[in-house]
């Protein structure tokens, strides 16, 4: 069984940013089967560097479609990206030199990434549909 499961509470209704949040979800699946699957640290090192690369090119996507969009809360939005992507990079770096970061990445991730889709990804739907910024 996957690590996360997606529920349908977690669709935004905007058919790409959709498909991005679920390859976020499929790479942290990935990160937690390398794990399991007793990967080497370089393995799961390099696991956690595509889901950080893959994340920041979801954000980077979704920030010109809220900036398409005149979306007001645009800058709050940004830094909460920002933030994350940081603590990401450090928990990253904690591992490479050799600290047990990976079960608390798995969880911030976990928990982070639903409460962000669900409460700051949902709120600039609307605005984003009715300015007709939804499309790529
Ligand atoms: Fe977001
Ligand atoms: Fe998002």
């Amino acid at each position: 069984m996957a690590f996360i499961e997606w529920t349908s509470d977690l669709d935004t209704g905007i058919g790409w940013v959709d498909e991005q949040h679920r390859k976020i979800v499929d790479c942290i699946n990935d990160l937690h089967a390398v794990d399991r699957a007793s990967g080497t640290r370089d393995s799961v090192s390099d696991v956690m560097g595509r889901l950080i690369a893959y994340t920041r090119y979801h954000f980077s996507e979704e920030e010109k479609m809220l900036e398409r969009a005149g979306y007001r809360l645009l800058e709050t939005h940004q830094g909460i990206h920002r933030g994350f992507i940081d603590k990401l990079h450090t928990i990253h770096e904690q591992y490479r030199r050799g600290a047990d970061t990976l079960t608390s990445l798995l969880a911030l991730l976990e928990n982070w990434l639903f409460s962000h889709i669900r409460v700051h990804d949902r709120g600039y739907v609307a605005t984003v549909k009715s300015a007709g910024a939804d499309r790529l």
